[in-house]
């Protein structure tokens, strides 16, 4: 029932597999860009996935703007180890080939603005948080510290610090799974932000003292697919979340019959995975009170709003039947452009206009559709 972000690609990587890196392009922002992970556990919450009793327990990756003059830039291998395997093997790439995958954002560099508004980040079913780490890399570069959230047994398979891992075992063919899931979800994303001003948690960010935190009082949320309907409820849930971008997610759960105030922002696929989800932006959208629009990119499909379309340019292969016809690097300068635009408006009070079509003729693939 739910898009799966990843399983759906048949890429059959041609190039030769050597030990080299391949490293994503670099950020194209007025900031320069760390990286740390982070490990949360949620003491209070039981994780009702987990076959045996245990708190709920996240990974998370803050992507941030660094100083300028940071002269030491450590990089290393993006995908964790479970998980370049995993992805090898569902696009049936060489084995090693995605391991070989690195970010060129600085490793636990000091955060060097703390007052930039915080984003959280939701990824799509059975995804992860770190196959959109090149859009999220290049947003942060815009101004913006940026928490990707990982999912526990959602997520194709997430990996702890002390090697414990957890796969995908999510059966959602169960009547109400969605629901559930979504507010397994929607708990991860508040639990999340409560971290990001909790000082015993912050003071693992490299750059952050014990009583600087971040701010977390009015942040931003933005989501690709079940990501997208985990964003759209959170804004309902916790008003904490002022904005929130639909990367082309559906508006499944509860939201859809309540609406929200917050301003809502969705770019969605020109071809959709479904014609239920036309019928469902349209059903929900008048119940959309705030600020709200919705704009199409050309050539797209479901998967081309992850980094899925990066990793086929950077691997030579032909992706366009299941990741759309736009290049990897161009979709993250499109998705980072209209995620920016909206969130500066909503965050920092800044409008460039571009969701009201100013500029539109640099943007010829991206069509409006409503507000
Ligand atoms: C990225 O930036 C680094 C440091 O400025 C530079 O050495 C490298 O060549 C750049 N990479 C690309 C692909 O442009
Ligand atoms: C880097 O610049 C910041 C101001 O942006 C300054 O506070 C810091 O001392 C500088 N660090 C070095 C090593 O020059
Ligand atoms: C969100 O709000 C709904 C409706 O009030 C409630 O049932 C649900 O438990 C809330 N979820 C979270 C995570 O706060
Ligand atoms: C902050 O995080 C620590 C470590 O997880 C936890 O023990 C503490 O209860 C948290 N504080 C609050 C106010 O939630
Ligand atoms: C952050 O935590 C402090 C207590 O440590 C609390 O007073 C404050 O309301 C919290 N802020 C937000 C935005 O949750
Ligand atoms: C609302 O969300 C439910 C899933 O929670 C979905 O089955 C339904 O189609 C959605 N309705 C609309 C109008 O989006
Ligand atoms: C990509 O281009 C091909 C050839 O023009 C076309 O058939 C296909 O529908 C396009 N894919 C998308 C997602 O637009």
């Amino acid at each position: 029932m739910r898009q799966n972000t990843v399983a759906l690609s048949l890429l059959c990587a041609a190039a030769a597999v050597t030990a080299d890196q391949i490293l994503f392009p670099n950020t194209t922002g007025a900031y320069r860009v760390g990286s740390k992970d982070l490990e949360l556990v949620d003491y209070s919450r039981n994780d009702i996935y987990s076959p045996f009793p245990q708190p709920r327990d996240l990974m998370a990756t803050l992507y941030y703007p660094i100083d300028d003059n940071q002269t030491t830039c450590t990089t290393d291998r993006l995908y964790t180890p479970l998980l370049a395997t995993a992805l090898d093997l569902l696009v049936t790439a060489p084995l090693g080939t995605f391991k070989r995958f690195a970010l060129p954002s600085c490793i636990g560099a000091p955060l060097a603005h703390p007052d930039l508004p915080l984003v959280l980040f939701s990824h799509g079913y059975k995804g992860s948080r770190l196959l959109y780490a090149g859009f999220l890399q290049e947003f942060a570069s815009h101004g913006f510290n940026v928490l990707a959230v990982d999912h526990p047994y959602d997520a194709l398979v997430v990996e702890y610090p002390d090697g414990r891992f957890v796969y995908n075992t999510l059966d959602d063919s169960e009547a109400g799974a969605v629901e559930q899931d979504l507010e397994v979800r929607v708990e991860d994303m508040i639990f999340a932000l409560n971290s990001m001003n909790n000082s015993t948690i912050t003071s693992q960010i490299p750059g952050l003292s014990s009583d600087k935190c971040l701010q977390t009082s009015h942040v931003g949320i933005l989501g690709h697919s079940f990501g997208g309907s985990t964003t759209l409820q959170a804004t309902v849930n916790d008003t904490r979340f002022v904005a929130g971008t639909l990367l082309d997610g559906p508006f499944w759960g509860f939201a859809n019959q309540t609406g929200t105030d917050a301003p809502i922002f969705l770019l969605a696929a020109l071809q959709p995975s479904s014609e239920d989800w036309i019928t469902e932006w349209t059903t929900t959208w008048p119940r959309l009170r705030g600020f709200k629009r919705w704009f199409d990119v050309a050539g797209t499909t479901h998967l081309s709003f992850d980094d899925i379309p990066l990793l086929g340019n950077l691997l030579d292969a032909d992706l366009s039947e299941t990741a759309g016809n736009v290049t990897g690097v161009r979709m993250i300068e499109i998705q980072s452009a209209f995620a920016t635009s909206f969130f500066n408006r909503f965050l920092k009070n800044k409008n460039d206009g571009l969701l009201d079509g100013k500029d539109s003729n640099q943007w010829p693939e991206v069509s409006f559709a409503m507000n």
